[in-house]
């Protein structure tokens, strides 16, 4: 989970309770990468995961598409005595020289969502031993990972809370259907994500075709996660929620606010992402849930509080095998 909701004191909590702790790194700059994995190191010798964006285009955009994304979030600077927005010139990390900081101290496990990886990545994450986790969210995304080379594949079904993670044929599919259809379609472990917020729903992935589950809604109000209070208590407060591009320009799943009601008009990813971030920066210092990216998934409102390692508990299927034991 990027973006300051998931951390390494998160993922090393999840990888020390038997799970597979998930360090969500695509908005951090190598320097970053390589102090969070670290801080994970020094938490646990257990396996983790990274995970980043994959590399993608930049879209050309105009004048005028700016100009409009910019009026829209006029009103909410004005509000917190921001000057106006503008577009930045920095509009992402570079993924070449994440992916460097990754292969510097290679994790066990490597996702990626948003796309496809490079074969000469691919190779490098291979050579250096480590696991590669695609994201798709329908089959024919799964089939191209499959041919790609990946090792294994997310099944991101339409609950699931922040991106989006396919690239292309997004179905919006019932996390359990896709997982099923998924399953049969490719011959790779499968990883269901979207909506799993009990034991129930694990079981029932697991048992429609999925070999682990993948759960990020559920871990939003952990002790160890990096959620702003303002964020918290928002989640604790219900609402709906919506796929939104108001924040980054990609389609996200994040609950209903103010800036996701007033943009309808949000530049393509990353431009929309690097246009709205002083306000999310600003939103956060100021407690305003308003003018924040809330990502949550459907079944937000089974999200509990406490210790990662609780939390982890309550998912795990009872049978052992589909987790680890948890560290002595
Ligand atoms: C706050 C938040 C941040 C997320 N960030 C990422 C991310 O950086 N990379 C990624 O592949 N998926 C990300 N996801 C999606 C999760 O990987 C996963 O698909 C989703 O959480 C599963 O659905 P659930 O939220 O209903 O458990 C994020 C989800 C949330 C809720």
């Amino acid at each position: 989970m990027a973006g300051g909701v998931g951390t390494p004191e998160l993922a090393a909590a999840v990888s020390r309770a038997g799970g597979l702790g998930s360090l969500g790194a695509a908005y951090l700059s190598p320097a970053q990468i390589v102090q969070a994995m670290d801080a994970v190191r020094h938490l646990t010798d257990r396996p983790f995961a990274v995970n980043l964006f994959a590399l993608q285009p930049v879209p050309q955009i105009t004048p005028a598409q700016v100009e409009a994304a910019c009026a829209e979030l006029l009103p909410f600077h004005a509000a917190l005595h921001l000057p106006s927005p503008s577009l930045p010139t920095h509009l992402q990390e570079d993924f070449e020289a994440q992916l460097e900081a990754v292969l510097a101290a290679p994790p066990a496990v490597f996702s990626f969502a948003f796309g496809r990886l490079e074969s000469g990545h691919l190779r490098a994450l291979k050579a250096a031993g480590v696991v590669v986790v695609g994201t798709a969210t329908s089959v024919p995304e799964a089939l191209t990972l499959e041919t790609d080379g990946v090792d294994a594949v997310v099944a991101q079904g339409a609950a699931a809370g922040g991106h989006r993670g396919g690239w292309q044929h997004d179905e919006l599919a019932d996390t359990l259907e896709l997982t099923r259809a998924v399953a049969r379609a490719v011959s790779l472990p499968v990883i269901a994500a979207g909506g799993l917020m009990t034991r129930e729903d694990v079981n029932a992935v697991l048992d429609a075709g999925a070999s682990l589950a993948q759960c990020g809604t559920a871990f939003l109000l952990a002790d160890e996660a990096g959620t702003s209070s303002a964020y918290r208590a928002a989640l604790t407060r219900g609402g709906d929620t919506v796929l939104t591009r108001a924040f980054s320009g990609r389609t996200a799943r994040g609950l209903r606010n103010a800036v996701s009601d007033a943009v309808a008009h949000p530049l393509p990813y990353p431009h929309q992402n690097a246009l709205t971030r002083p306000l999310r920066s600003a939103g956060a210092q100021a407690g305003q849930a308003d003018v924040l990216s809330l990502w949550a998934g459907e079944g937000f409102t089974l999200a509990r509080p406490g210790p990662a390692a609780g939390l982890l508990a309550a998912l795990a299927p009872e049978v052992s095998g589909h987790v680890g034991h948890p560290e002595k």
